[in-house]
């Protein structure tokens, strides 16, 4: 069962995993999603007419469709979340329910079930903000906006779920992902459909908070090779794309798109705003042999070649992002 199967990664992982990237041939998978604004079964079209595919829309906080569902599945790998740190500084509570609550459910549900392994898809903001070195997968948890609390909430939830009743538990915390499909709220999606359409790019202060920046589709792997081999009731990190400061970014973006800097708009900061995010992921690589395939160039150029091929798949979501 895989949550959040028609958004940005969820579906990712749902298209290559039923395009065997993942040699897991003849493997079938449930999408239970709710199709929030974020949620789009455009993002399925590729695999809709696949028959190892069944999508069930609904809430993973509605426990008797989850209590219903669960029974027969080998695995959960769980996306579902409310995810836009933007949003969560306005509305707090479905933050709460969907990221926390919903866990709870999924968590109870595959335990009475009998799954084989829970997968919880987690988040580097867990850890706040590091102004220099990277965190282990020992450091302690910290986050600072309700996105990232309640993401830390159900990873933590998760974890408990192993240590309280045995539930076989793999935690992965990823850094920022960018690629096709990503709804065009989030920074990359954002600015280049924005500079696509001849128009301006609003930077968030000094432009200098630092990210690490990872292809969607090596997230995905490194999710399928915890999920297949990593060691219950661990977390592994993802991450290892390249670190770069807002304005570097920015910089690339525009030139990728034949654009120059009078298209940026400097706006006042995010409050709360984390200052770098970096992940230290040798525990992934010598552990499980985890590499990230796709270099930032590479993705990027890719990435904006997608959205200026794939106007019918955005222009819809524009006015829905503003919303
Ligand atoms: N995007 C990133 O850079 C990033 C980095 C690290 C971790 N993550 C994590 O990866 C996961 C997926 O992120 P994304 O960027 O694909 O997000 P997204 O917003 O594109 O997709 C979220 C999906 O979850 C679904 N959903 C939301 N609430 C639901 C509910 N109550 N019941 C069922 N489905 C529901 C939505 O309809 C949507 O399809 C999240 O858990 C996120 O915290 C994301």
């Amino acid at each position: 069962m895989v949550t959040g199967g028609a958004g940005f990664i969820g579906s990712e992982y749902i298209r290559n995993l039923l395009g065997d990237a993942y040699g897991t041939g003849g493997v079938e998978v449930t999408v239970l999603d709710k199709l929030t604004y974020s949620g789009n079964m455009a993002n399925l079209a590729p695999v809709a007419d696949d028959p190892r595919l069944t999508f069930v829309h609904g809430d993973i906080c509605d426990a008797d469709l989850v209590n219903g569902l669960m029974p027969g599945h080998d695995a959960v790998v769980h996306f579902a979340a409310e995810t836009h740190v933007d949003r969560a500084l306005h509305g707090p509570a479905q933050f709460v329910q969907t990221n926390v609550v919903g866990t709870q459910v999924l968590l109870d549900a595959a335990r009475n079930s009998g799954v084989g392994r829970f997968l919880h898809v987690s988040t580097d903001e867990v850890y706040g903000s590091i102004d220099e070195g990277s965190w282990t997968e020992e450091s302690p948890v910290a986050p600072r906006s309700a996105y990232s609390a309640a993401k830390a909430g159900s990873d933590l939830l998760a974890l408990a779920y192993h240590r309280t009743y045995g539930l076989d538990v793999v935690v992965t915390r990823c850094s920022n992902n960018y690629g096709h499909y990503q709804f065009p709220e989030k920074v990359i999606p954002l600015f280049v459909t924005n500079l696509l359409d001849g128009g301006t790019v609003p930077l968030y202060g000094d432009g200098l908070n630092v990210r690490d920046w990872l292809h969607v589709s090596d997230h995905c792997n490194g999710i399928q090779a915890a999920l297949d081999k990593g060691r219950a009731g661990e977390v592994y990190h993802i991450g290892g794309g390249t670190e770069l400061t807002n304005r570097e970014l920015t910089e690339m973006l525009l030139a990728a798109t034949g654009r120059t800097w009078d298209a940026v708009r400097p706006v006042a900061d995010r409050k709360g705003h984390d200052r770098r995010y970096s992940l230290n992921i040798d525990k992934i690589r010598n552990e499980l042999g985890y590499e990230p395939q796709v270099t930032l160039a590479d993705g990027i150029a890719r990435t904006v070649a997608w959205y200026q091929d794939n106007r019918g798949w955005w222009e819809p979501l524009k006015e829905r992002a503003a919303l």
